[in-house]
Formats: C-alpha cells, structure tokens, sequence
C-alpha cells in the first residue's frame, strides 16, 4: 500500500470530534499536511512535521476538507419532472402526487439504464464535492422495482435505504392497508439484504403519503428485519413525524421545515439527528426551517441534498450550504459541519465527515484559500475531490 503527503494546506478543517457538534467549530489547523494511504488517514500535523511518504500532493495554500456527506438522496430514477417544478414556480402547490410519474418511468427503464442514469449522477456530485451518498429506493414500489433499485444503488454505496414506503402507489389506491401489508412483508423481505437503512414518508398533508400509525408499522417492520430506522416528517406542515422518529430511536428525521417547540425539545433530549434539505424548500416555494432554534437547543443538524425528480433536483451540497447560511440562519462554520461531520453522525458513521487519523480519506480541496468562500462563491464550482490513487 502506498503513501501520500498532502503539503501546502493552508487552511485545513477536521471537524476535530473534541469540539461539540452544535457549536460551529470546525476544528481548523492553518499550514497544515496529512498522510493517507489508500484506506485511511494516518497522519495529520503541522506542515513542517509532516513524515515521509512515496508520493506528494502539494495543494498550494488552499483550503482542503473532509468531502460532504449527502445523507438524503433519492438518485436511482427514470424519467424528467422539470415541466412540474416549472408549474410549481408559477404557484401549484407540492403535494407528492408527482411521485407517481417517476415511479411509471422507473418501472419501464432496464436495470443497464437505471444504473448509467445513476452512475452519472454519481459522477456529477463527486465534482462537487461529495465523498459518501445514501441512496433510497422508493420510485419501484412493487417488490421487484424496489429490489432492483436497491440493488442497484448498492452498487456504488454501503448506505441503501428501502423506502417501499414512499407513497401508497396508483395501482394500490383502492387498498391502503393491503400495500402497507405488502411493504411490511413480501416487499421488505425482498429488500432488507440489500439495505442499511428503512425509511418512510409519514406525512398527514399528503393524501399520498402514510399516517403515523402506518409509517410505525413500516418502520418497525424494517426494525425487526435489522435494518436502522430514518424517516422522513414534518415536511408539508406541523405532524407526527419527529415524535415517530424519536420514539423509535431513528439515526435521523429529515425535511423538519415545519417544526413545534415540542418537536424541538423532543429532538435536543433525543439521538436523533435533524437532516434540513434547504433545496427543497427553494425548489417547492415552502417556508425555510429555522435551524437557529434547532441550534440553541442543542440538536445536532445535518445538511443534504434530498437529490430526486421532484422536490430538488440538485446534487450540489455547496448550494445546500449557501442555502443553510442565507435562509436558515446558519453561520459558514454551523453549515459546514452539517454538511459533513452532522450528516456522518446521521448515518452513524465516525470514519467519514472529519479528518482524523484512521477515518477514511474522503478529501475535497477548493479553489480558494479558506472555508469562507464556499457560501460566498455560491454558484462556481470550487470544489475538487483529492484523489489518493
Ligand atoms: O424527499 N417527500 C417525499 N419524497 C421526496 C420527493 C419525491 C418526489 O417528489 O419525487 C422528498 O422530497
Ligand atoms: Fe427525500
């Protein structure tokens, strides 16, 4: 196994894990150097103590950091919704209902287009500076579409998440409870060798989506399968979904645009994280959520992209940044660490989201000398992955 010393680090952020996760630290040295190999981080020090190694990266007094960590995408999909979001800017309403065309085309692509369609879009948030993704099913949702796109998500990461509980699908309509039978049972059975994590839409304000009584069933059925819980709540309005998610211990409640002081005090007594997808909010006409109050009690935050046809079609974690620290009352530092060490901690990853010795070497240096630029730079494509080998 080879070694390589990264030098000229001007500013190096490590999220050093010390440092609280709320409190916006980014555990920076300046002038700094590291050693990887090809599976981990072994070094990391001051630029004139750094050892010797077989190769030499000098990156010529910019900025490097652990890559993003995108821990809500919906990427293995067919087809184009970009006349909805078009509609949407001109005032209709999102209510989940577009769901059902992606799940149409999904359905009738082959697995080798599902897979380049994807491999694409994985090439694409790897430039912008994106190391690990997960990846939901959740447009198959017939046991064999949901087992091919988490087979096929598997293929390019470890973080798989079944979501068979996506929407009640059309064919299904006249019977929700017998779909809801089918995700727990045959469905799950098919999926749970292929994915980590069980997911669900919980979502009172969609006619589409699964009420709180339905998503425990879900969730707990993946549970009992051994897969980990996450959820997606409070999305289109006040409702159950962060209290379901706590109650059940889930790594991570995402969306929480609509957020009680109820839900925020259950979140800052709980372990689960607060995934905000500030995408979506931009790309649905919603009202941002107020990562402030999340922050002053203590939740730990995590950004991510929420990638998929519908509700952001963006795989630009630098954008969710800029969005975090403009409309959601992030500061730079805050939105930096929930892009990378709070989205870690949502998938219960310590190895990815820091810079540390042992953690796996996920790097992304930016065309510019400091952190500062990546929100200020919003819209230029200054990040860059580190490539090792
Ligand atoms: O996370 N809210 C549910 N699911 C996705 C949107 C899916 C779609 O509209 O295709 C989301 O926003
Ligand atoms: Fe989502």
């Amino acid at each position: 196994m080879s070694s390589t010393v990264i030098t000229g680090i001007g500013e190096l952020i490590t999220n050093d894990p010390d440092h609280e996760l709320a409190t916006g630290q980014l555990g920076l040295i300046n002038n700094a150097a590291m050693i990887v190999d090809d599976e981990q981080i072994a070094w990391v020090g001051p630029a004139g103590r750094a050892p010797e190694a077989d190769r030499r990266i000098d990156v010529q007094g910019r900025c490097v950091l652990p890559a993003f960590v995108d821990s809500h995408t919906h990427l293995v999909y067919a087809g184009d919704r970009s006349a909805e979001f078009a509609a949407r800017m001109a005032g209709t309403p999102y209510d989940g209902g577009g769901i059902a065309v992606t799940v149409e085309a999904t359905r009738s692509a082959s697995d080798d287009e599902l897979r380049s369609l994807l491999a694409q879009r994985i090439r694409e948030l790897r430039a912008q500076g994106t190391g690990t993704v997960e990846i939901k099913s959740g447009y198959g949702l017939s046991v064999a579409d949901e087992q091919r796109m988490l087979r096929i998500a598997a293929e390019f990461t470890a973080e798989t998440t079944f979501l068979g509980g996506h929407v009640v699908p059309p064919e299904a309509r006249g019977d929700r409870s017998a779909y809801v039978e089918l995700v727990t049972g045959e469905m799950l059975a098919a999926c749970a060798p292929y994915a980590r994590w069980i997911d669900v839409f919980c979502e009172p304000h969609s006619p589409h989506a699964f009420t709180e009584d339905q998503s425990r069933r879900i969730l707990q059925a993946g549970i009992a399968a051994g897969l980990l819980p996450r959820v997606h709540g409070n999305q289109l309005g006040p409702g159950p979904g962060v209290r379901l998610a706590v109650e059940l211990g889930a790594a991570s409640v995402d969306h929480c645009t609509y957020l009680t002081r109820a839900d925020i005090d259950l979140l800052a007594g709980s372990d689960t994280v607060a995934t905000l997808l500030p995408g979506v909010e931009f790309c649905t006409h919603s009202p941002y959520p107020d990562a402030g109050a999340l922050i002053d009690a203590g939740v730990t935050i995590a950004l991510a992209t929420d990638c998929n046809p519908g509700t952001c079609n963006s795989s630009s974690m630098p954008l969710m940044i800029a969005l975090a620290v403009r409309e959601c009352g992030l500061t730079t530092e805050q939105a930096i660490r929930a892009a990378t060490v709070g989205a870690a901690k949502s998938v219960r990853r310590e190895d990815i989201g820091r810079v540390g010795v042992g953690c796996r070497p996920e790097l992304i240096v930016l065309d510019a000398p400091s952190y500062l630029h990546l929100p200020y730079r919003v819209g230029v494509p200054v990040t860059h992955p580190i490539k090792i080998t």
